[in-house]
């Protein structure tokens, strides 16, 4: 496995526009649960139940009881070894992190051009859309739910994407771009949402080298140029 992590360094020596698309799985050592895998439910909800449209519709509490839930854990974690890494790297012209992740570890440890793939749990927005912009609010717990829109007096909801909403149209066109790359790492994701799933597809048909780290396997191992099958925090620690 050193050997993989040596061809790694050489390789990201050696590559000039380097794109890394982030999950989950990058935020687990720090404490934060991921989606799928141990830790992936809440009082027997499954994600994919309540980060929807229909869910919030449907119970706009019990959603940011959830997102409160998950704001207060996410507050009291730390950027790990892997946040870290990839932050040294960031300030490296031609450098591009492409994160699933709404905790915001990644900007807490310093990183460079982040795209902001599926949007922040830091952030509101109006649910009815009444032309107030979004707003930050940091507070963990929220005084009240669902927080309410300052404009409007209607409810506020987070501002992330949901299960079946589409992507910021300059975040995936910026997205897009930056898989126009010479070396494309898919760290911690389990490559099984969309859009953000195709990206590395879309690196390697524009010639990119492809590298997966993950401790398991995903729908992407077999189509990548190499893997490395360990957290991604023990990988990168002291990578640069
Ligand atoms: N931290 C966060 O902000 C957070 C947390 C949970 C889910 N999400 C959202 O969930 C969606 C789900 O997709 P996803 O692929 O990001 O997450 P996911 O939960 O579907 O998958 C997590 C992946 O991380 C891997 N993993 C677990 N521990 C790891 C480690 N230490 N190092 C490297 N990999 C590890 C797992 O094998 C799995 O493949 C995303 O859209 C994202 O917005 C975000
Ligand atoms: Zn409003």
């Amino acid at each position: 496995m050193d050997d993989a992590i040596d061809r790694l360094h050489r390789l990201i020596d050696a590559s000039t526009r380097i794109t890394v698309v982030t999950g989950a799985g990058v935020s687990a050592a720090s404490g934060v649960p991921t989606f799928r895998g141990a830790g992936g439910l809440w009082r027997s909800f499954r994600a994919e139940d309540l980060a929807t449209p229909a869910a919030f519709r449907r119970d706009p509490r019990l959603v940011w009881e959830w997102y409160d839930w998950r704001r207060g854990i996410i507050a009291a974690c730390e950027p790990n070894a892997a946040h870290r890494a990839i932050a040294a790297w960031s300030r490296r012209p031609g450098f591009t992190l492409i994160t699933q992740n709404v905790d915001g570890l990644h900007e807490r440890a310093g990183t460079s051009n982040v795209l902001r793939y599926h949007g922040s749990i830091w952030h509101l927005r109006c649910a009815t859309d009444c032309g107030q912009p979004e707003w930050e609010d940091r507070r963990a717990p929220l005084p009240a739910l669902p927080p309410l829109c300052p404009s409007c007096g209607g409810p506020a909801r987070p501002s992330v994407v949901w299960f079946g909403e589409p992507i910021e149209r300059a975040v995936a066109a910026a997205a897009d771009a930056a898989s126009d790359c010479d070396l494309f790492l898919s760290i911690g994701t389990s490559s099984v949402v969309y859009p953000a799933a195709g990206l590395l597809a879309q690196a390697r048909r524009r010639g990119a080298t492809t590298v997966e780290i993950n401790p398991d396997a995903t729908p992407s191992t077999s189509s990548v140029d190499f893997v490395i099958r360990m957290p991604a925090e023990e990988a990168l620690r002291g990578s640069s």
